[in-house]
């Protein structure tokens, strides 16, 4: 019998987690959760690692003194930018037994079993392309018989914030950014969808996306690898509340937030405001 609220802690700089917090809701829905989207400091896809660091770090905090004994970066930038530090420096400083996971690896572990002609595209943000953590991470995994091009799109975020994703606007930014990358390398034939908004476009990116070309989306494949991680940490599983409850924060008025983030998230939310610092 579980007796404390020790929810599953899941944050992003916005809205995009949503979409990661759906995928690991259907795999895993017996566990309570806290999503935490920090609105009022989004985008972090432009801001430097100190910055992206010290955000994510205080929201991290956050969460562990709200209870959560294991949380999920559901920001592609934060995991590239802050993630490392806050395991190597933050965690030893704390209870051993705390555990923060990104969204990079699990969907890097993946790419070897997808790709056959070993050419891998990644479209992310600017701050996610710039810090190399994909071609890195897939390097760590399949040594140099990857080709990794990567191409950051910044304009999809902000289209997905106004939510703008289904107009000419989009189509456009979606064509250019999906054009770019196959001319730099026609061979690919995996592309990452390397940013936690990006399901959000899933319409235009399917029209402008080569047939033959296989689309990796983050949320189904983090969730997978959560449950797997929870079967094999038995002890940070039993800590983890199971009364199947969800909670919603945002940095951001809870009006501004609550209408796009429903739709983010699939069904509609009631969300509470929370001060980082
Ligand atoms: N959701 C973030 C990611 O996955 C991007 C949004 C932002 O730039 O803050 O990288």
């Amino acid at each position: 019998m579980q007796e404390k609220y020790q929810p599953i802690g899941v944050f992003d700089s916005g809205y995009g987690g949503l979409t990661i917090l759906k995928s690991i809701m259907e795999q895993l829905p017996q566990y309570d959760y806290i999503y935490l989207g920090d609105n009022a400091r989004t985008p972090y896809g432009s801001r430097s690692f100190d910055v992206v660091y010290e955000y994510t770090r205080q929201a991290v905090m956050k969460l562990f003194s709200m209870g959560c004994p294991l949380i999920i970066l559901a920001c592609n930038t934060a995991s590239a930018k802050a993630l490392r530090t806050i395991q190597q420096n933050d965690l030893p400083q704390l209870d051993p037994l705390l555990r923060v996971l990104g969204v990079i690896r699990p969907s890097v572990e993946k790419i070897p079993l997808l790709t056959r002609t070993g050419h891998v595209g990644v479209l992310g943000t600017s701050g996610t392309v710039l810090s190399e953590s994909y071609p890195l991470e897939i390097a760590k995994i399949s040594g140099d018989h990857i080709i990794v091009t990567q191409e950051a799109c910044p304009m999809w975020v902000p289209l997905v914030e106004n939510d703008e994703t289904c107009n000419p606007a989009a189509d456009y930014f979606v064509q250019k950014n999906i054009n770019n990358l196959f001319s730099r390398d026609p061979e690919i034939d995996t592309v990452i969808l390397g940013c936690t908004h990006y399901p959000l476009l899933l319409p235009a990116i399917n029209r402008f996306l080569p047939d033959h070309v296989t689309l990796l989306e983050q949320g189904p494949i983090v969730a997978e690898r959560l449950g797997d991680y929870l079967v094999r940490h038995t002890e940070l599983e039993q800590k983890c509340s199971k009364e199947g409850s969800r909670r919603f924060l945002t940095t951001e008025s809870v009006q501004n937030f609550e209408p796009l983030a429903s739709q983010f998230f699939g069904s509609k939310l009631i969300a509470e405001k929370i001060i980082l610092q």
